[in-house]
């Protein structure tokens, strides 16, 4: 029997969500079976964010994360999605160059990498000019304003964006900007529920929340934070909804107390000669010895 065609989530499909008020399930992706896990349970959009860097690649921000690390990633969680969108996170310096080397960075997402979006940080004039260059281009762009986690030099650590002195203000007229500029929807990144419950009555786009309160359209998670599959500092937003840390850690501890005590491998996880072979085979080493040849 063929299986029942499995239609995409898209642009279009996103905005009708919010029109619904049906909420929008956004995870990051690294890898194929991964991204084959959420693609079955139904997440709508997989993220392969630059986040990359610090969950997989063991990088202390993402600033160090390439194109090609990102285009390594891209590909495998494109070939798993049958049915969610897969965007694709332009890493640092990869659209801070000319609009030209910006649309071809982004445009390898989509032609060889097999995403069918990108996601940028930031709002500021240039960002907004790069979002319409790349809508004009035919690459759907979905924003992020916020926390962005590439401006961790000049902010001097993460941490809750536009909680005084009328940042929220700012963080709004951004999010308002870039859906004038084109983009799809817009990620908002820890800043608090009020601004963030703000931003998406104003926008006609879906806003994506992390660290963002409940009040958005869709919320997204680092995959490896729900998972429990990272150790050390966990951000006040992310809720485990399982221990993989440990119960990997019970599991490779409990094979090398198998290997060390010789309980692994057991008869059931071995090959055996059948009768006949076995004879064959000792007739052959018994020939071989007194023949004394090679
Ligand atoms: O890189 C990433 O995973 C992200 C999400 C946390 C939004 O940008």
């Amino acid at each position: 029997m063929s299986e029942p065609s499995i239609v995409r989530v898209s642009v279009p499909g996103l905005w009708a969500r919010k029109e619904a008020g049906e909420r929008i399930v956004v995870l990051t992706a690294y890898d194929y079976p991964t991204a084959e896990i959420l693609d079955r349970a139904g997440v709508d959009v997989l993220l392969v964010g630059d986040s990359l860097g610090m969950a997989v690649l063991g990088y202390e921000n993402t600033l160090a994360v390439t194109m090609e690390d990102m285009l390594h990633h891209v590909k495998p969680v494109a070939r798993a999605a049958r049915r969610a969108l897969v965007v694709a996170d332009m890493p640092y310096l990869s659209f801070h160059v000319s609009a030209a080397d910006s649309v071809r960075n982004a445009g390898r997402f989509l032609k060889e990498g097999g995403a069918q979006a990108v996601k940028i940080e930031g709002a500021s004039p240039s960002r907004l000019d790069l979002v319409r260059t790349l809508v004009e281009a035919e690459i759907p762009v979905m924003g992020h304003v916020g926390l962005t986690p590439q401006s961790v030099n000049r902010l001097g650590q993460f941490k809750v964006q536009g909680g005084e002195g009328g940042a929220g203000a700012a963080i709004i007229r951004g999010a308002e900007s870039l859906e004038a500029a084109g983009v799809f929807a817009v990620v908002l990144e820890c800043i608090p529920l009020e601004v963030a419950a703000e931003i998406t009555k104003r926008l006609r786009i879906p806003t994506i929340g992390i660290g963002a309160g409940p009040h958005c359209d869709g919320q997204v998670l680092v995959f490896h934070d729900l998972i429990g599959y990272s150790r050390g500092y966990m951000p006040k937003f992310v809720r485990r909804y399982a221990d993989l840390d440990g119960e990997v850690e019970r599991a490779v501890r409990a094979y090398a107390g198998d290997v060390r005590d010789g309980s692994f491998p057991a008869d059931e996880h071995c090959y055996h000669l059948k009768p006949a072979e076995k004879a064959r085979l000792k007739a052959a080493l018994a020939g071989r010895k007194s023949g004394g040849g090679a």
